[in-house]
């Protein structure tokens, strides 16, 4: 089993893990109290040095020092240019991965490195005691994606700027939250307790809050389990780890009903599918819902922490001084780097619209497909057989890079600036790819 088996922010499954599904990741590893408390030593096992010029790979360097959460590490990386990546041996790859969904411009984008280049050399960082203009300018620029006016909350990453959105929803003075079977959130307790699945959950419970799962795409569902103790309805407009899943139409729209008629906050998760990814800003631009609550992260940054938390309508202005902070949260460098995002994502729409379409048509004509899903370059390709991880596998020994969010489901996010001649080379390489996951 490899990394790209099922990469180990992802759910295996959409229904609940069992135990044994757990086990296809790591346990957490006990800590030195826990080993203490279960009468082991407590002495901290020495990280053996390393003799000077020694030829350990950087794999196994990793696999020495840093903490085991994500597994053995498939490749070392050590240069990026647009949708290649070079590893450690000069080998290159096509990354249809994109750092799951950040990398929208592609890998050392000159537009993004001169903007962090020049910040530096201006302005690093102010405490949020202070003001700064990129700040004030990337916050104008995102609440300005939304049709209505907007406040906005910056944070370092996805999982922060839920967090963020879920301590407003408390302010309303209500408690439960309503999130979608499927979910991904976040790895934080607050972003945890929304997310759906259970191996994830199950080590770190009692997880706060009180949430209320619905089956994702279920109007009657969800209304059923609405009223007026609800906070919020969280949802993404797409499901991206738990294999790119798109609900049916009017499914958003309906949410935002219920919402309204509860009194209830909508808030749209769009840390995966905003900001470019399917052709739009955001993946609810078509469905006309308007949320209370949008969440971004990845692509602002094009590999730079960074996530936001917009607040439209009277949700904007729940936090007052002291509710909420953060030290780094929209620093100078930060915002520099979301204007250039903004700046160079805006151009591609049209592009990421017309080379998805071309893409979907292109992926449902090959061998072993049963169905392809998403929108613009956020694309999840059903097999007919459960062998996503070994077509990934061998995919990457090919020299491509894609991963396997379900045990049938290969993903598709890469840099929003590919070409139909980059992606020709996985629909080139793909029959035989399929033929040897599936041998
Ligand atoms: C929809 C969604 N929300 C939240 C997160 C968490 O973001 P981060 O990993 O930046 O904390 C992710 C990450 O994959 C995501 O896809």
């Amino acid at each position: 089993m490899t990394r790209f088996d099922n990469d180990r922010e992802e759910p295996a499954a959409p229904a609940k893990a069992s135990a044994a599904q757990s086990d296809a990741s790591s346990p957490p590893t006990p800590t030195a109290a826990s080993a203490e408390r279960a009468g082991a030593s407590s002495a901290p096992t020495a990280v053996p040095a390393l003799a000077a010029g020694s030829q350990v790979s950087w794999t196994d360097r990793h696999s020495r020092v840093l903490m085991n959460a994500f597994g053995p590490p498939a490749r070392a990386f050590v240069s990026g240019d647009g949708c290649r990546l070079t590893d450690d041996s000069g080998r290159r790859y096509l990354d249809l991965l994109a750092g799951i969904a950040v990398v929208a411009l592609g890998h050392a984008c000159p537009a993004v490195t001169a903007a962090l280049a020049d910040q530096a050399r201006t302005l690093g960082h102010v405490s949020n005691f202070f003001a700064t203009p990129p700040q004030i300018e990337l916050a104008e620029r995102l609440a300005g994606l939304l049709p209505v006016p907007a406040k906005v909350f910056f944070t370092n990453s996805g999982t922060e700027a839920n967090e963020a959105a879920l301590k407003l929803t408390r302010l309303t003075g209500r408690h439960r939250v309503v999130a979608a079977e499927g979910s991904f959130h976040g790895r934080t307790f607050g972003a945890l307790s929304l997310t759906w699945t259970e191996k994830y959950r199950a080590p770190f419970e009692p997880l706060p809050g009180e949430v209320v799962f619905v089956p994702y795409g279920d109007v009657e569902a969800l209304a059923a389990v609405m009223d007026e103790t609800v906070a919020a309805i969280v949802l993404e407009p797409i499901q991206g780890e738990n294999g790119v899943v798109v609900p049916p139409a009017g499914y958003l729209a309906a949410a935002r009903r219920l919402a309204d008629r509860h009194g209830a906050l909508l808030w749209f998760d769009e840390i995966q599918s905003g900001l470019g990814r399917t052709g739009d800003w955001f993946a609810h631009t078509a469905s006309g819902a308007v949320p209370d609550l949008v969440t971004v992260a990845k692509a602002l940054g094009n590999g730079f922490p960074i996530g936001a938390c917009l607040a439209a309508g009277p949700a904007a202005d729940l936090f007052g001084p002291g509710a909420h902070g953060t030290t780094f949260g929209g620093n100078p460098l930060a915002a520099r780097v979301g204007l250039a995002v903004l700046d160079g994502i805006g151009p591609l729409l049209p592009h990421v619209r017309e080379l998805g379409e071309w893409l979907k048509g292109e992926l449902a004509a090959l061998p072993g497909v049963a169905e392809v899903r998403g929108r613009g370059l956020f694309i999840g390709v059903r097999l007919a057989a459960p062998a996503a991880g070994r077509l990934a596998a061998a995919a990457l020994e090919a020299g491509i890079i894609v991963n396997a969010p379900r045990p049938d489901v290969i993903r598709l996010i890469p840099p929003l600036v590919i070409t139909q001649a980059d992606l020709g080379e996985l629909l080139a390489a793909w029959p035989a790819l399929y033929a040897a996951a599936t041998a």
